[in-house]
């Protein structure tokens, strides 16, 4: 069963870090679910006390068997067998109290790293690698849970247990006390160094087997490539090697890991072989009873895992607190487009890009340059240029992706930051150059950017639209059908219609289509231009307003106006005929394409590469 989704208000809180998260997580968490917390603390402290009182109980039968007074051994083991059962149940509660304590910490933190994924824009991403940011959502966050759940949990634990096993030991025999503990405040040192080698090399290894996977998805997903290159065998022998990798890692961290055991375990003999040489000889004397001297024994054993677990707890708290400060720099990352316009759209009116200037982040020249442009409602615009003149680098920061720094970009007359991003994008439906489809149904890839799925009828609707229902009809779950990672399983056109029937089926007053009808048939792309000039029809008096970027000229040919892009600058502007006479880069794409035509249908291939004569001037 799925778990209620959060409620909306929430989802929108969990963006904006609060300023004690940031500066002190662990009161933060410990405060925010103090109810649980402090239940397993309280459990926790109850185990202790219990536990530590098992041993009187212990040491009082051995003394009743000796002074063979079965009356009095009868109640000592009531008592020992009623302090079992309550560590028994006290300890199970303190493992249920602090499980959930820790994995509700872990799932606010998971979702505060998603929720601020989701905001930050592509710029971020380009600078910060998938796999970096899969590890904070992943080892960081158990980092830091572990030192907030277990790691806290083991240095109380040891405090309990030392400021009650201490005093008892002390009344006992002090002089056996600091004979037998005399070594111990070593523990704490080698523990920590052990425990944090193993986390340094714990770390090396989940690297490596993020390799392994990272190598195996990409293998998988390029296997056409792999095999048409007959790579089989070379990427076999590498994906070993990074496998044996990982084997090495995980072999050097149980080297170390192994040794905890064995460690605690020569404690615990190292003290009891003291307790017999220096202390036995009380006992024979008579000056202490035998179950005192066993209850001691047993008082030794409990002590080495506190000692043990103060280096333990102190290097999982350093661990996570290192986590946290990674987490904490994502999480503080302030995106370059905030969401804090306010103004919400209505209709869509105009789209104005005035002394337009662009250049991506570190990039050395603008991709775009001095751009004015004024698209009104109801019209079909076109954009043509050759490959990184800058389109869709335009189309991005028309839909605010990225964000504008010299110039401006104006929506009914509000600059693009004062506009709510919600409502903008409300209004505006871009397919993108790259047909991403999600590994779901093909009705859910179509409604994806509805906020409630209509039901299948609109869908399939919009499916007719871009011609593809009977390719669709021919799946076997039809519209239900499971679409591949990223939509292996369609053809490259097939997705590219997909993409414009998840645009069409907003009904939304702007389309933006970048470049997205390449991989379709010239006849298709007819029937798609001309029912996005009829869709409109449906939406009452207004017509809906197009902007089309495409290599193909044949596509724009009737669009109302044609911008000619050129290294950054709009060339020329004006419908198709005019272009031909006013734009030297329009009319060489113009007798290329004719070119190929003609070659297509004569065969005369060789010929569509050389542009005519006197075509060369001007550009
Ligand atoms: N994310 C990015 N970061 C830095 N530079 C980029 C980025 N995306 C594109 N560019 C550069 O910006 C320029 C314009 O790219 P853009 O994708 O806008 O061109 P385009 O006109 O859409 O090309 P195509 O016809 O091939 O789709 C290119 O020189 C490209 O290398
Ligand atoms: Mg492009």
């Amino acid at each position: 069963m799925l778990a209620a989704p959060m409620p909306t208000a929430t989802l929108e809180r969990l963006d904006r870090l609060p300023p004690d998260l940031a500066e002190k997580p662990f009161r933060f968490y410990f405060r925010r679910d103090r109810k649980t917390f402090g239940l397993g603390v309280g459990s926790l402290f109850f185990t202790n006390l219990l536990d530590t009182l098992t041993p009187l109980a212990l040491g009082l039968a051995i003394d009743k068997i000796q002074g063979k007074d079965p009356a009095g051994l009868g109640r000592a083991i009531l008592m020992y067998g009623a302090l079992m059962i309550g560590v028994t149940a006290c300890r199970y509660l303190w493992r249920i109290y602090f499980g959930r304590f820790h994995q509700a910490v872990a799932d606010d933190l998971r979702n505060r790293i998603f929720a601020k994924l989701t905001v930050l824009g592509p710029s971020f991403y380009q600078k910060n690698p998938v796999g970096q940011l899969m590890s904070l959502l992943t080892n960081d966050v158990n980092s830091f849970r572990m030192a907030v759940g277990p790691g806290t949990l083991i240095l109380l634990d040891a405090a309990f247990l030392t400021a009650m096993i201490l005093p008892v030991m002390l009344y006992v025999s002090p002089d056996w006390t600091w004979k037998t503990m005399i070594l111990l405040p070593f523990v704490p040192f080698i523990m920590q160094r052990m425990e944090k080698l193993v986390h340094e090399l714990y770390r090396v290894a989940q690297d490596r087997l993020s390799e392994v996977s990272a190598n195996a998805q990409e293998i998988i997903s390029g296997i056409r490539v792999i095999k048409s290159y007959a790579q089989e065998n070379n990427k076999r022998a590498a994906f070993n090697t990074i496998s044996r990798d990982y084997e090495n890692a995980q072999n050097r961290v149980a080297r170390v890991d192994a040794g905890f055991e064995p460690l605690m375990d020569f404690a615990v003999a190292a003290g009891g072989a003291v307790l017999l040489w220096a202390c036995s000889s009380d006992v024979v004397r008579g000056q202490i009873t035998l179950g005192e001297f066993f209850m001691f024994y047993q008082y030794i054993n409990k002590m080495i895992w506190p000692m043990s677990a103060i280096g333990i707890g102190l290097s999982m708290v350093q661990q996570g607190r290192a986590s946290f400060d990674r987490v904490n720099e994502l999480l503080g990352t302030e995106t370059d487009i905030p969401d804090e316009g306010d103004v919400i759209l209505g209709d869509f009116e105009k789209l104005e890009v005035r002394g337009l200037t662009y250049r991506y982040p570190g990039g050395r020249e603008p991709v775009l340059r001095d751009i004015d442009i004024e698209v009104r409602a109801g019209e079909t615009v076109g954009f043509v240029g050759p490959v990184g003149a800058g389109k869709s680098t335009l189309m991005q920061l028309i839909c605010r992706l990225y964000p504008v720094e010299s110039g401006k970009i104006l929506v009914n007359g509000h600059p693009l930051e004062t506009v709510r991003q919600r409502s903008l994008r409300g209004i505006i439906s871009f397919v993108t150059q790259d047909a991403f489809l999600f590994s779901d149904t093909v009705a859910q890839n179509v409604s994806l950017g509805l906020d409630e799925f209509p039901g299948l009828d609109p869908v399939r609707d919009a499916a007719r639209t871009v011609d593809i229902d009977r390719e669709i009809d021919s799946l076997p779950d039809r519209f239900d059908a499971y679409l591949g990672e990223r939509g292996t399983n369609l053809s490259g056109g097939q997705k590219q219609r997909l993409t414009i029937a998840r645009a069409l089926i907003r009904r939304s007053p702007v389309v933006i289509l970048d470049d997205s009808l390449s991989a379709v048939d010239g006849k298709t792309e007819k029937t798609i231009v001309r029912a996005l000039r009829e869709t409109l029809g449906s939406r009452g008096a207004r017509r809906q307003t197009t902007i089309l970027v495409s290599h193909r000229l044949a596509t724009l040919k009737h669009a109302d106006r044609i911008f000619v892009l050129n290294e950054g600058r709009i060339e020329a502007e004006g419908p198709h005929g005019r272009l031909l006479e006013t734009s030297p880069t329009y009319r060489r794409l113009h007798q290329l394409q004719s070119e190929e035509k003609l070659s297509a249908v004569f065969g005369r291939a060789d010929d569509a590469s050389s542009p005519p004569a006197g075509e060369e001037t001007g550009s």
